[in-house]
């Protein structure tokens, strides 16, 4: 029977690698520091003329191509970013025309890095209702725009890329649960401080170094371990799975020692744990999106296996999507 799944997934990441050892000459700090605080070797860095809706380009192309599907066969677009082109218009009508998806209405969402999840969740919404029938999810981003270059603690944790699926009715890859969340007691500990209603641009601002992410990074780490499972595991117990019939965890890649916390929590083995946080940093929303496309270009997914999709972001927002293969 067809139901809401993923017709086509895609991605893409700039050439450019940024290494812990080129990090060593801009702060103090070590190769040695990042592997063990981070599981991060090295990240991508996106030509200073490409923004996220070139990158989203890219992962839109290939997704669109998977699916067997041309643009104008898209009937709407959503993009999970935290740095857009601009503030407005968003980042999915310029995609829309780059693109050439003339029939597809686009919007952005901001979800910070449970985008792509949120993201997911959306198109299956308008899936299920029957009002459209391919619906274009992207995650992309350019984090090393965002990030101080001075400030050790940031710098060394984010890269950039774009992921994409198109979600549809399909008789595979069936999206069978999933679960959003947020806890907005908890938005002042990853922010972007200036450049929006609150505290608009000005010298100071930028003098201040206030267009930069901060984050309290300890903070995050706790809260992480404990949202990621809470939500990985309400979305399986609500598609009537248990956490040992899962396959495949696909986590948002933040931390490794999140991500092995998570596992431990979940009872789930590391060798259930698709991890490429070594390649790319976390990516915000980008990240889930790349690792799906990832797992299952690397054969990481078999006919039938399930799939859990989880993450968690600036907000704090949380949630997991299941896919049975
Ligand atoms: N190199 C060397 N030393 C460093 C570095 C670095 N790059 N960064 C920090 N340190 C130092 C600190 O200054 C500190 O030194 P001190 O003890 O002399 O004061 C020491 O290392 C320990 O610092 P901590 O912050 O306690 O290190 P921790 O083990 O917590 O790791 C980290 C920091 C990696 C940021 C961790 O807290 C983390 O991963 N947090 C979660 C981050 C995350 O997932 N963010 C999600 C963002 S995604 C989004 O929504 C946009």
């Amino acid at each position: 029977m067809e139901s809401s799944g993923i017709l086509g997934l895609g991605c893409y990441l700039p050439a450019k690698k940024l290494t812990n050892k080129d990090l060593e000459k801009i702060v103090d700090t070590s190769d040695e520091w990042i592997m063990t605080r981070t599981g991060i070797k090295e990240r991508r860095i996106a030509p200073k003329e490409f923004a996220a809706s070139d990158m989203g380009v890219e992962a839109a192309k290939s997704a669109i191509k998977d699916a067997g599907l041309k643009p104008e066969d898209i009937d709407l677009i959503i993009v999970a970013t935290v740095t857009a082109d601009m503030a407005f218009p968003s980042t999915a009508c310029i995609i829309q025309d780059k693109i050439g998806a003339i029939n597809s209405a686009a919007f952005d969402i901001n979800a910070a890095c449970s985008g792509f999840v949120f993201g997911i969740v959306t198109a299956k919404q308008f899936v299920d209702s029957g009002l459209y029938k391919n619906v274009l999810v992207i995650g992309t981003e350019k984090m090393t725009n965002l990030v101080d270059w001075t400030d050790r603690s940031t710098c060394v944790l984010f890269g950039d890329g774009a992921g994409a699926c198109i979600v549809g009715k399909s008789k595979a890859r069936q999206i069978v649960s999933y679960f959003i969340g947020c806890d907005g007691s908890g938005s002042n500990l990853l922010r972007l401080p200036a450049g929006g209603s609150r505290t608009p641009t000005t010298e100071e601002t930028v003098k201040n170094k206030l267009h930069f992410l901060k984050m309290e990074g300890n903070e995050v780490f706790k809260l992480a371990v404990k949202v990621m499972a809470d939500a990985a595991n309400k979305a399986i117990t609500k598609a009537g799975l248990l956490c040992s019939e899962i396959n495949l965890l696909i986590p948002h890649q933040a931390n490794i020692r999140i991500l092995m916390a998570v596992a431990k929590k979940m009872g789930l083995p590391e060798e259930k744990i698709f991890l490429n946080i070594e390649k790319y940093g976390n990516m915000s929303s980008a990240s889930t999106a790349v690792a799906l496309a990832e797992a299952n270009r690397e054969q990481r997914i078999k006919k039938g296996d399930i799939v859990a999709l989880v993450a968690f972001g600036s907000g704090l927002t949380y949630g997991a999507v299941v896919i049975k293969w």
